[in-house]
């Protein structure tokens, strides 16, 4: 009972002088929130440790008539790639208002069949990607006085999904909910604010080849209220609204964006 949906894909001006980085930009979530964020007027700094996905968003984005920037490839683990990017975004751009966090990897296999490696690789992509752009950006955000970070949590940061070997991703993302809250109140008295969105099951390059497991499909439907998996551009209207003045008292929230996923 898989309905498709178009999207609208009409320009705005919902982030008009706004600059925003976003990771993760060069596929799934974070490229729908930086082409989405390029619709409403924004300035779209995009990252990304995959160069040629990277340029793959810009190039669609000029098929629609957009501009947007590309900083890439960086590796987000890195500590100096992270802060010299910066240094050339503040450079070229003099101010950001926007982080979205979107880039991330995990390992999915059960207890049994987890190496300790993969957990902390899961766990280093999860948090540490976060924490050193949150760092490298902060004095930034701080300074612009009224500023948006945007984390990812997830619907497993809340729930166990049936058949879906998510160990240390659960424990990413239950770290990264409880980051933003505390990044939300540091960042409370600058005016700059911290929320997450828990996306469900969307369909991206990191979930595609979950989603062709046997079963894991009807595990996610018996949890889907709407009946459809949902697409980057569903996560990237809330990204919208997060980043916007429209959100301008909503700091230390977490949005579920999963047709009602962690509530049934
Ligand atoms: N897709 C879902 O169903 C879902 C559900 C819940 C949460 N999330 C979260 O949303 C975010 C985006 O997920 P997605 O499904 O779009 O993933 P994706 O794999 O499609 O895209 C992630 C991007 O991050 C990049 N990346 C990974 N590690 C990097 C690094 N060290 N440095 C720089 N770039 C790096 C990858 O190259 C990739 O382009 C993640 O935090 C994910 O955990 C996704």
């Amino acid at each position: 009972m898989q309905k498709k949906l178009k999207f609208n894909q009409q320009k705005g001006e919902r982030l008009v002088g706004k600059v925003a980085l976003v990771t993760g930009a060069g596929s799934g979530i974070g490229k729908g929130c930086a082409l989405m964020f390029a619709r409403q007027g924004a300035t779209v700094i995009a990252t990304d440790i995959n160069q040629e996905s990277l340029l793959q968003t810009q190039q669609e984005a000029e098929k629609e008539g957009l501009k947007i920037h590309v900083m890439g490839p960086v590796d987000l683990l890195n500590e100096a790639d992270v802060n010299s990017m910066l240094i050339r975004l503040i450079s070229q751009h003099k101010n950001l208002h926007i982080l979205v966090n979107a880039a991330a990897t995990a390992v999915f296999n059960w207890i049994e069949d987890l190496s300790y490696a993969d957990w902390q690789l899961t766990l280093r992509a999860e948090l540490d990607s976060v924490f050193l752009v949150c760092k490298a950006t902060w004095p930034h955000l701080k300074q612009s006085g009224a500023s948006s970070i945007i984390n990812f949590a997830s619907a497993n940061a809340y729930v166990a999904l049936q058949g879906s070997p998510a160990l240390a991703h659960c424990a990413g993302k239950g770290g990264v909910l409880a980051m933003t809250r505390q990044l939300a109140m540091e960042g409370g008295p600058f005016g700059l604010r911290a929320n997450t969105i828990a996306p469900g099951m969307i369909v991206t390059g990191a979930t595609k080849p979950v989603l062709e497991q046997p079963g894991l499909i009807d595990n996610v439907m018996a949890k889907n209220m709407l009946k459809r998996l949902g697409q980057p551009e569903d996560i990237a209207w809330c990204a919208v609204y997060l980043a916007s003045d429209e959100s301008s008292y909503v700091t230390g929230a977490d949005f579920a964006v999963d047709a009602g996923a962690k509530t049934w």
